[in-house]
């Protein structure tokens, strides 16, 4: 099974190293190919290799680790993914520029992050990521926490807990898998239409929040 990164930034550089401590392989990418990500590589361990975007997507599981406003640029013409399973990582808010009007606008209540939420209407996230992504097995995770929380699977006595879900129970069985294998106590949450809001930011009522699993 190869594990695929798509965004090298907060999350996705977290992520792998997440991986690496536990010597699990995976192919991390970004917009600036993989020469930018040679010293980060190296850094982290021998297990993760940068690559091209194309070579991340080609991947048995994909993270996608992208802002929302880049989802479309990004994965619009990547080969088909013909079934296999995207981890939608992302969150539907957008970051402010610290001088932007919104930025500093009463009437928006996340202005204090440097974030504004996207209005998605009717829908909810992940069902907007899924048009990204066609054909593939989407699974929810990773994207509920602080992106540093990657680097703390033990904290308080226990192992921090990471939610996830999806529609399709192989796929999720695999995400699961990883997260188990970084060390962190999965949580299935269910399907996507509800796993996916109730763990997403900016209102999901289970996400920011830090759970742990305390061993007894
Ligand atoms: N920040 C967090 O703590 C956190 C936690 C959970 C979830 N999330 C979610 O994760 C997503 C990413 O957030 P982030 O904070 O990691 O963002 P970020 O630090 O800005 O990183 C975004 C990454 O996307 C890459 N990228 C942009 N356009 C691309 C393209 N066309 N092709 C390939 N790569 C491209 C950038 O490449 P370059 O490096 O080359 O610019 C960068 O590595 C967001 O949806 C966010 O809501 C973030």
């Amino acid at each position: 099974m190869s594990i695929g990164i798509i965004g090298s930034g907060t999350l996705g550089s977290n992520f792998a190293r997440a991986l690496a401590k536990k010597g699990i392989s995976a192919t991390i990418s970004n917009s600036r190919g993989p020469e930018s990500l040679s010293t980060f590589v190296e850094e982290i361990g021998a297990s993760i290799k940068a690559g091209t975007v194309e070579e991340a997507a080609s991947a048995d599981i994909v993270l996608v680790a992208l802002r929302w406003v880049d989802l479309k640029g990004a994965l619009s013409a990547l080969p088909a993914w013909n079934g296999r399973v995207v981890i939608d990582g992302t969150n539907a808010v957008e970051f402010l520029a610290p001088d932007s009007p919104d930025a500093t606008d009463a009437r928006n209540p996340l202005a204090v992050y440097g974030i504004k939420s996207v209005d998605l209407g009717e829908k909810y996230s992940s069902e907007v990521f899924s048009q990204f992504v066609p054909g593939a097995r989407v699974v929810k995770a990773f994207n509920h926490n602080p992106g540093e929380a990657l680097l703390e699977p033990k904290v308080s006595g226990g192992q921090r807990v990471l939610f996830y879900s999806g529609d399709d129970v192989a796929a999720k069985a695999e995400v699961g898998g990883i997260i188990e294998a970084a060390g962190f106590f999965p949580v299935d949450l269910g399907s996507l239409d509800v796993g996916g809001p109730l763990a997403s930011l900016p209102f999901g009522a289970l996400s920011t929040h830090s759970f742990v699993k305390i061993n007894e």
